[in-house]
């Protein structure tokens, strides 16, 4: 990590209020469409959206999860997020603090999804691979990430992240964090060279491949 917790919290609290304005490139649009539609929540279902910011992934996951859980180092951030879902009248959105490595999921929760958006490339690619074993042990049926991320060698003329506080990783070390941890990566959506979306499933909320039907 390039910027202690602190610093990437406060960071993201001073820029809240512009937050969501400034994010109109088409590919950060892109992942974030790829995220809510990969996640597939339905209506008794539960999501876990880390670094969920503004609730850009959050709010619309609303519309077809059971619960949404929002979590975030920035209270700034955070407050955004409250403020609206209260004017749009969410109600089955919690946004709270909590991080990738500690999740703080409430006791009541029974995770089913786990998303992600242009968050996780603030952490160091072994803090990544912490996180994703922490997000496994949650056992959620899936994991969806979009984040900068890196196809190929990027274009160091032409950098989608700011070197100096974002770490992003190869889509391999990605993926190899993915099935490491249990998930099967079922999708990888190359969104441009710097920004892509991965799907994994727990292996073992997947139907055996000799009866699609589920029986092991
Ligand atoms: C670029 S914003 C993305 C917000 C939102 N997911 C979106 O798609 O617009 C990154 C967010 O990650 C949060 N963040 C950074 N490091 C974090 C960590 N270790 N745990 C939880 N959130 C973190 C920041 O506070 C910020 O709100």
């Amino acid at each position: 990590m390039k910027k202690s917790l602190e610093e990437h919290a406060e960071r993201f609290s001073e820029h809240a209020a512009d937050y969501d304005e400034s994010q109109d490139s088409p590919e950060y649009r892109a992942a974030a469409d790829l995220v809510v539609g990969h996640a597939d929540a339905g209506s008794d279902e539960t999501v876990l959206d880390l670094g969920t910011g503004t609730g850009a992934i959050a709010l619309p996951l609303a519309e077809s999860a059971g619960r949404v859980i929002g979590r975030d180092i920035s209270e700034g951030m955070l407050d955004r997020a409250r403020g609206k879902a209260a004017e749009r009248g969410v109600e089955n959105v919690a946004f709270g603090e909590g991080r990738f490595r500690d999740p703080n999921v409430p006791e009541d929760a029974d995770v089913d999804v786990v998303t992600s958006n242009f968050a996780m490339h603030h952490l160091g690619d072994d803090e990544k691979r912490e996180a994703i074993a922490e997000i496994a042990a949650l056992e959620p049926r899936r994991f969806v990430l979009g984040d900068v991320l890196f196809f190929g060698e990027p274009d160091p003329d032409d950098p989608f992240y700011s070197p100096e506080v974002d770490d992003p990783a190869t889509v391999g070390v990605l993926a190899d964090a993915f099935t490491d941890t249990g998930f099967a990566v079922t999708a990888v959506e190359m969104v441009s060279d710097q920004v892509g979306v991965l799907v994994g499933d727990r292996i073992e909320d997947r139907p055996g491949i000799e009866d699609p039907e589920g029986e092991p």
